[in-house]
């Protein structure tokens, strides 16, 4: 019996059987107030359909590959050798949110960086956006937010009603779609910056523990595209974009832990931490080669963590591994 059962145990039998029944009642309420992961992917393929071969959500993608170096600060953070000295072999993957495998490039919709850092014992996975926070802040909130956006079967579009009353219900989650019609789309994905929005807990060699977000920065500075540029460019631009900029030099991004604040939340992906707090560089990540759809078949995990670093009580972060498999696992179908 784990610890938190026997707790769990613990503190019912000190009630009475009234308060045990609504206690049971409520934890089971609480309980079937979350989605399971199968509906949560159930409910990406309805609002942008089953393509074959598909991620369920971010499905226009391609792969890439480079290095991480690590920095000489990485080891006051995490002890994994992930992290010494020396370059890490880091297979990527590029993508536009969303599960449409013709997403427009232009679309102000957030763009995606999946990065497996592998050494002979160790793996790391990060698997980031454009944007410091998330849509959702709960799955819950996640189901609701891609419910309410299914397109009305007579207008074609989505109810601005149904959108009303899901930002009611869950108003953390305006946030992000705030953010994103704020600025037009990346330039490329070489020009935005990527963010976990999870926080997760590293620690040294000497055993020292320190919370933090993962932040990629680019080192081609941050740059979306113009009003021109919006209106004349085609659908699909970023991967060409891409090739052209590697094959002259490597893309570039410093990799950094943007340390915990004061009243930054760990469990909260849809709230944003202070943007002042330090950042510890972890490294580079140089990507020197463009890679079409190598990486296709794999499936990026970002509790994949190399040892010294862990995932954080954020019950967003918790179901994704288990999403990521189901939809690995319809991919075929
Ligand atoms: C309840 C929350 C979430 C659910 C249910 C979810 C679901 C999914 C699914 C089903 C995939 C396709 C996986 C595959 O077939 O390999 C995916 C991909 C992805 N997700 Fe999420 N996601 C969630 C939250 C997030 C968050 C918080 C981030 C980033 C901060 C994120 C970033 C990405 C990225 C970058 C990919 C593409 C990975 C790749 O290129 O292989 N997702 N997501």
């Amino acid at each position: 019996m784990s610890i938190s059962t026997r707790s769990t145990i613990q503190q019912f039998a000190t009630l009475s059987a009234g308060a045990l029944i609504a206690a049971a009642f409520a934890a089971g309420a609480a309980r079937a107030a979350e989605p399971t992961e199968t509906e949560l992917v159930d409910a990406l393929n309805q609002l942008f359909g089953k393509h074959a071969g598909a991620r369920a959500s971010h499905a226009k993608g391609f792969c890439a590959k480079g290095a991480f170096v690590p920095s000489p600060e990485a080891r006051t953070l995490a002890r994994s050798n992930l992290f010494a000295a020396g370059s890490v072999p880091a297979t990527v993957r590029f993508s536009i949110g969303g599960g449409n495998p013709a997403a427009p490039d232009k679309s102000r919709s957030v763009r995606g960086i999946a990065v497996r850092l592998a050494d002979k014992s160790e793996t790391h996975d990060l698997v980031l956006i454009s944007e410091p926070v998330f849509f959702a802040a709960t799955p819950a909130s996640f189901l609701s937010f891609l419910k309410a956006r299914v397109p009305n079967p007579e207008t074609k579009k989505p109810d601005p009603a149904r959108i009303e009353k899901h930002n009611q219900k869950f108003p953390e989650g305006k946030a992000q779609p705030a953010m994103l019609a704020g600025h037009a789309a990346p330039f490329s994905y070489a020009t935005t910056p990527y963010f976990s929005n999870h926080a997760f807990k590293f620690t040294n060699a000497a055993g020292a523990s320190k919370w933090a977000r993962v932040e990629l920065q680019p080192a081609a500075g941050t740059r979306h595209l113009t009003a021109d540029e919006e209106k004349s460019l085609p659908d699909a631009f970023l991967e060409d974009e891409f090739k052209a900029r590697v094959a002259g030099k490597p893309v570039e991004f410093g990799v950094f832990a943007h340390l915990q604040g004061p009243n930054d939340s760990l469990i909260n992906p849809a709230e944003a931490w202070s943007k002042d707090s330090p950042r510890v560089r972890l490294g580079t990540l140089s990507i020197d080669r463009h890679d079409g759809q190598a990486c296709d078949a794999e499936v990026y995990v970002p509790t994949n963590l190399a040892s010294g670093i862990e995932a954080s009580d954020d019950p967003v972060l918790k179901v994704r591994a288990a999403a990521y498999a189901i939809s690995k696992g319809r991919r075929s179908n």
